[in-house]
């Protein structure tokens, strides 16, 4: 029995700017099993209404991933460029800053609540940049480099509280199309000077070395932009035995991207961190911190800004954490506290979702509602 299927793709390659969409139909054996699961995956059970219930993006995605010499799946495919390149319109927030929205991930690049102040007080205020600054030298990883906010809130943090300092960055991005928009619209004019030059040389020249006075100073910016998939691109500062001091760690949702929370990728970017540096992220999910607590970190809140949920810092060092409270401690050992799993750092979406879904629906843990009820009786 087959079942037949017709939706857009996506190819090429998305750090050289090169997109093409291509309509296929796919046509795909109801027997078939690994690449059937992707396919198929946010229907519940398996394999209901499957594309009606998927985003176009999340197909496009499992598909592109797909064996097309599988003999089990094949596919007919019409080649149509529809689009050369990601066009992103900024959108306001509430702080005035602005941001950009992914079709791709269904997403904004920031919180609504302020994209600016996402950036100050979920990432350089929680990594105690303005107190390392003083140390004379900071290193930062900036994973998802996206509009480049982050690592401007960093350098503006540093070089308040020390003019001095120099700073190295590693800047991990797939997208080159994300920081260009961002330079085209002026979004990091938000930043004082010289950091939104620096920063739209380091996107055009893919580097930047800045020095600092005479020749035999350290240079005030290193700095190195690498396109490509993170999960595959963080070998470069990990080879290179770059220890941070502050990793921004940005992806979008783990629901949307959660090759960028398994368990084996947050465990590289553990090992980038230096033994007292910290890690930054958004996200309170309790797999993420699961990830990070399996990768040797103390796990901590950071406060929320202009919403509900807190953000999270790790590090090696449990002075620079403030413990989790006992109630988040325990959802740490609910259902939810399952990680996201990639043991070849190379699987789609789909099936690292599907791969999760699994393991928790044979977990026998207590549900976050469970959870939430028990929390409500105490
Ligand atoms: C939430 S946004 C990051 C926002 C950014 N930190 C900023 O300050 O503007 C997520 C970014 O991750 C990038 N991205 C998505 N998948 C990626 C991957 N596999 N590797 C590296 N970057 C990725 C997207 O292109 C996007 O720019």
């Amino acid at each position: 029995m087959f079942a037949v299927y017709a939706h857009p793709i996506r190819t090429g390659d998305r750090a050289s700017n090169s997109i093409e969409y291509k309509p296929l139909i796919s046509i795909a054996d109801w027997s078939c099993h690994c690449p059937f699961l992707d396919f198929f995956l946010p229907a519940s059970p398996l394999f209901q209404t499957p594309i009606q219930r998927r985003p176009a993006v999340e197909c496009r995605q499992s598909l592109c991933d797909r064996n097309p010499q599988d003999a089990r799946f094949f596919y007919i495919q019409t080649r149509t460029t529809l689009d050369m390149s990601q066009q992103f319109n900024p959108c306001i927030t509430d702080d005035g800053s602005y941001t950009f929205f992914s079709e791709e991930f269904g997403q904004t690049f920031h919180s609504k609540y302020g994209a600016k102040e996402e950036s100050i007080y979920k990432y350089a205020i929680p990594t105690l940049l303005s107190e390392k600054a003083s140390r004379g030298h900071l290193r930062i990883l900036d994973i998802c480099y996206g509009l480049g906010y982050n690592s401007a809130a960093a350098l503006a943090t540093i070089w308040r509280s020390n003019p001095n300092c120099t700073v190295e960055i590693i800047a991990l991005e797939i997208d080159r199309s994300v920081p260009i928009s961002a330079i085209e619209h002026h979004l990091l004019n938000d930043w004082e000077e010289p950091i939104p030059s620096l920063l739209t040389q380091l996107i055009q020249m893919e580097s930047i070395l800045v020095p600092r006075g005479s020749a035999n100073e350290t240079a005030r910016l290193n700095a190195r932009l690498i396109l490509g998939d993170a999960r595959q691109t963080i070998v470069d500062p990990l080879d290179r035995g770059f220890q941070a001091d502050a990793i921004f760690l940005d992806p979008f949702s783990p629901t949307a991207c959660p090759q960028l929370w398994t368990i084996e990728f947050i465990d590289r970017v553990a090992k980038c961190c230096a033994s007292d540096g910290i890690i930054a992220t958004y996200s309170c999910a309790s797999a993420v911190r699961t990830a990070m607590v399996e990768a040797g970190l103390f796990v901590g809140d950071t406060s929320p800004v202009g919403r509900k949920s807190p953000g999270t810092i790790a590090s090696f060092n449990a002075a620079q954490i403030t413990p989790l409270s006992q109630q988040e401690r325990e959802h740490l050992q609910t259902r939810a506290a399952i990680p996201y799993r990639d043991p070849t750092l190379s699987d789609s979406m789909a099936k690292i979702i599907i791969r999760r879904e699994l393991e928790q629906d044979d977990c026998g843990l207590e549900t976050t509602s469970q959870w939430k009820k028990r929390w409500r009786k105490n």
